[in-house]
């Protein structure tokens, strides 16, 4: 079975266009789709892959043992400038972020991604972290987790849904999958389509506090604008509205420059536009894209590029 079908993998490519000697950021390795996609187009570059996961980085190795140029990285992205610098690298080409889990994670019962699979609840998608999805629950307060649900998930019963396992782990700790998907049947009815989509903000939402994911995403972000090189590329794709949402803004910030209110008849906030978007409106798989891989309908693609005489 396919680790992880690479999601809109030409437009990355043809975006990134790389070019022998160019230095590439794969911030998202996962089983490293997109980077031998990358490394077909043009072996001759330096590929620095990032994945949080060990797992992952095994099946990428794996994938790219023909290819030279690639470096391995076992961290979370909001490590990339420290990690770029531990390897001296002080420019990049391009980079690609292809947010959130692979289908493999989701697919691996023993990670605990999936309300249908009996497992423990881990979601950590480094094994390092310290708290498993468990742990967040059965330690949160009703507040936290309601906060969670909410913020994360968008969750229109999230006060209900915490109230309900709060009362739950005081019998018994919260540990498996489908303990969660039993707490959620009591707030909706068990098998409606209500009920279904619940679990999937649930876990959704879960997953994102376990991973800190949106914590991390706009200061990476960042990290990866200011260390392109101009007329280098950053590529996102994401695949819920509030990753995309982060992206939108902060490609916008760099894109905008100076923020001093129109009245200040001299800037005094000292930033320079940093980025030139190449489009206005995200890019969305076609249906034939969506047809061979249904996990790719929500992906969103925004890119863009560093101007010159920014560094
Ligand atoms: C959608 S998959 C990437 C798939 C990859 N592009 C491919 O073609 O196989 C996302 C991967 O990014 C990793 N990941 C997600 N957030 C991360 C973060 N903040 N830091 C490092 N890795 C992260 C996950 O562990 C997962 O392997």
């Amino acid at each position: 079975m396919n680790y992880h079908i690479p999601v809109l993998a030409e437009n990355c490519v043809q975006t990134l266009d790389p070019h022998p000697g160019g230095v590439y950021v794969d911030a998202t390795l996962g089983g490293g789709g997109h980077a031998k996609a990358l490394l077909e187009r043009c072996p001759q570059i330096t590929l620095y892959g990032f994945d949080a996961d060990s797992e992952a980085l095994a099946e990428a190795r794996n994938k790219l043992s023909d290819a030279a140029g690639v470096e391995y990285v076992h961290a979370n992205f909001s490590r990339l400038r420290t990690e770029l610098a531990l390897r001296k690298v002080k420019a990049i080409d391009g980079i690609l972020f292809d947010l959130g889990v692979s289908s493999h994670q989701l697919d691996t019962p023993a990670r605990g991604f999936s309300f249908d699979r009996e497992a423990p609840l881990d979601m950590r998608m480094d094994a390092r972290i310290a708290q498993t999805a468990a742990d967040v629950l059965n330690e949160a307060t009703e507040r936290e987790l309601a906060g969670i649900f909410r913020s994360y998930g968008e969750e229109p019963s999230a006060g209900r849904i915490a109230r309900e396992i709060v009362r739950q782990r005081g019998e018994k700790p919260i540990q498996t999958t489908k303990d969660l998907a039993r707490i959620i049947d009591k707030v909706y009815p068990a098998g409606t389509r209500d009920a279904l989509k619940a679990k999937v903000r649930v876990f959704q939402s879960l997953r994102i506090r376990v991973n800190r994911e949106l914590e991390v995403l706009e200061p990476a972000l960042r990290d990866a604008i200011n260390i392109l090189r101009p007329g280098g590329r950053i590529v996102v794709i994401s695949y819920h509205s509030l990753e995309d949402r982060i992206v939108k803004t902060t490609f916008l910030e760099a894109a905008a420059g100076c923020v001093c209110p129109p009245r200040i008849p001299l800037c005094v906030c000292g930033r320079k536009k940093q980025l030139r978007l190449l489009q206005r409106k995200p890019v969305s798989p076609g249906p034939e894209e969506t047809a061979a891989n249904p996990r790719s309908r929500s992906a969103r693609l925004r890119a863009a590029e560093k101007l010159m005489g920014e560094s």
